[in-house]
């Protein structure tokens, strides 16, 4: 752990997004944004304080679902809005303060640490961009860097300064104690803006310094368009981790792997795939356009074009195209088409026909499905629970199984086949 604090800007309304959930809580990878920088600055401080305002509750409750010790601060939005009004007021524990803005979610600590390593009494740091529409312009002159201005307030000379403001600054809490109280609000946001800081502290002389960072790393998400460029670079970077580790992804562009995913050993993960939540895959061959949501995949092949809902364990199992499987337990099982296997266990060798259906729900409840060893069932079945089916039975194709099957059974539910010879002549002359 490093000797300094660190405070991570959130408060702000997001307008650009144009959503009624708050900038900070927008998706990555299935993690809201601030996650990501809260889960970054805690490898290097003890002491995280995350600034809010706008629906703090809701931003807080979500963050509680991942940390438990974060300070929050809440901003007086009314009286100073703006990222310098953020900072008023706050008291740190060290000499030295790191700032985040919240909406950097491809931030890493690794990147934090060389502002560590710079001597200054501001070390921030800019990005050098080809088009830098949305960012703060970085004023630089003799090799120092004079002040930082918002597109907002930028003339058309300053518009085409290719060197932008990244959005994280290493200050001296002496500097920000003396400079912050003292920011002023005449600018076309009517904010305070944290930016000024550099100015007002390089005229006094104090030293300021910037270091060169990439967008890959930095990018500021402001709209649906940054956070779509924000999630590719996330999606590379989780996929680039897991090939690094072994596991074989064909088509890696088209397939979707979000942050807390886990694939362990010998893995093949085909084209259009998605893995979802906490899922967790282990030795498996995951097959074109299956979806997988907070299940385990054990030493299985699963799709192509299947669907695995939340809490399923399937294991050393075969499951085929268009099988949709929700809160089950599957071990040793064959499903190899059409089906809808909900809130079940089904145990070794047993086979489900296509054309399966675990009738789980009868309009108010939701009911469990227990299916032994060594089943056969045959194909166009419905199984309408609660039932129990014990191990070695048949189930003839076409059956609706309403109640329990014993041991060694064949349970068959059929009404009689109709014959009628030469009836299609007659019937179309
Ligand atoms: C800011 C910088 C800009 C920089 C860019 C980098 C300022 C004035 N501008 O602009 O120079 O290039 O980031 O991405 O700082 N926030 C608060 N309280 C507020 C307003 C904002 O906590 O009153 C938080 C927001 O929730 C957000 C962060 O501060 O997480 C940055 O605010 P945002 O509005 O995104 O600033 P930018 O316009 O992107
Ligand atoms: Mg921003």
């Amino acid at each position: 752990m490093k000797n300094i604090s660190i405070v991570i800007l959130a408060a702000g309304f997001g307008t650009r997004m144009k959503s009624s959930l708050p900038k900070v809580l927008q998706k990555i990878s299935g993690l809201p944004m601030l996650y990501y920088s809260i889960k970054e600055a805690k490898k290097l401080s003890n002491d995280v304080k995350v600034v809010l305002f706008h629906k703090a509750e809701l931003v807080k409750e979500e963050m509680g679902k991942y940390f438990d010790d974060i300070e929050y601060i809440l901003q007086d939005v009314e009286r100073y809005p703006g990222t310098g009004g953020a900072l008023r007021g706050i008291e740190y524990n060290h000499d030295k303060v790191l700032i985040l803005n919240g909406d950097m979610p491809l931030v890493q600590s690794s990147e934090l640490e060389k502002f560590l390593s710079l001597e200054a009494d501001i070390v921030m740091s800019h990005i050098t961009l080809n088009d830098p529409s949305g960012y703060g312009r970085v004023v630089i002159a003799e090799d120092e860097v004079k002040k930082i201005v918002e597109e907002k307030d930028a003339n058309e000379a300053e518009k085409g300064i290719k060197e932008v403001n990244a959005g994280v600054y290493l200050m001296k809490k002496e500097i920000l104690d003396h400079y912050i109280p003292l920011l002023s609000n005449e600018n076309n946001s009517k904010e305070y803006y944290l930016t000024d800081v550099i100015f007002l502290a390089n005229d006094d002389g104090k030293s300021v310094r910037s270091i060169e960072v990439s967008e890959d790393n930095f990018k500021g998400v402001n709209s649906k368009k940054d956070l779509a460029e924000a999630e590719e670079i996330m999606q590379e970077r989780i996929k680039d981790t897991l090939m690094k580790n072994g596991v074989t992804i064909r088509l890696p562009k088209s397939v979707y792997i979000e942050s807390l995913v886990e694939v362990e050993g010998e893995c093949y993960i085909e084209n259009g795939v998605s893995l979802l939540g906490k899922t967790k895959i282990k030795n498996s061959h995951i097959k074109s356009n299956t979806i997988v949501e907070d299940s385990a995949i054990i030493e299985s092949q699963i799709g192509p074009l299947a669907r695995i809902r939340p809490k399923c364990h399937i294991e050393d199992t075969h499951i085929g195209n268009f099988t949709e499987v929700k809160n089950s337990t599957l071990k040793g099982v064959k499903a190899g088409h059409l089906s809808y296997l909900g809130d079940s266990t089904i145990d070794e060798g047993t086979n489900v026909g296509a054309g399966t259906i675990t009738c789980n729900y009868d309009g108010k409840k939701k009911y469990q499905t227990k299916i032994g060893k060594n089943v056969f069932i045959g194909s166009d079945t419905q199984i309408v629970a609660p039932v129990i089916i014990e191990d070695d039975v048949i189930i003839a194709a076409g059956t609706t199984v309403t109640k329990d099957v014993k041991k060694g059974s064949l349970a068959i539910s059929r009404s009689p086949l109709k014959y009628v010879e030469n009836f299609f002549y007659k019937f179309f002359n």
